[in-house]
C-alpha cells in the first residue's frame, strides 16, 4: 500500500505525519515491512529516520531521492511496492511535479 501525506503548503506536518504514520505500522504490525521514501531535497525524513532506526525495527526501511521528479517515482514506486507492505513518500511543498505524479 501507498500512502502519502502532502499538502501544497509548506510547514504544515506533512513529514510528522508521514513519519508517524510509517512508525505507527511498523509497532502495530511488525511482521510487514515499511519504506519511507524521502523525495523532498530538504530530507527531514531522512534525518528524523536516521535518529531512530537503532530502535530496532528490522523491517523499516527509507530510501532518498535526490532531485526527485515524477519520472523517478513513477519508475521506482512500482518495484518497491513488490518489496515493501507499506510505503510512506514525503513529498516537497513547492515540487508540483513529484506531488502531482
Ligand atoms: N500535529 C502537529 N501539531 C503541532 N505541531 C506539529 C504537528 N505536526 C508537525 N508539527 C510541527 O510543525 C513543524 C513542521 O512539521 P513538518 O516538518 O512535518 O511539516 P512539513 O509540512 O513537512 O514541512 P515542509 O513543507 O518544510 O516539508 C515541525 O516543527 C513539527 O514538529
Ligand atoms: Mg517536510
Amino acid at each position: 500500500m501507498v500512502i502519502t501525506v502532502t499538502n501544497s503548503k509548506g510547514g504544515v506536518g506533512k513529514t510528522d505525519s508521514n513519519f508517524n504514520l510509517g512508525y505507527a505500522a511498523a509497532i502495530n504490525e511488525p511482521d510487514k515491512s515499511v519504506l519511507f521514501v524521502n523525495a523532498d531535497n530538504q530530507k527531514t525524513l531522512e534525518h528524523r529516520f536516521g535518529r531512530r532506526k537503532s530502535n530496532g525495527f528490522k523491517d523499516l526501511d527509507n530510501v532518498t531521492f535526490d532531485n526527485c521528479t515524477a519520472a523517478a517515482l513513477k519508475h521506482t514506486i512500482p518495484r518497491y511496492k513488490e518489496l515493501y507492505d507499506y510505503i510512506f513518500i514525503d513529498v516537497a511543498a513547492n515540487s508540483e511535479s513529484p506531488l502531482v505524479s
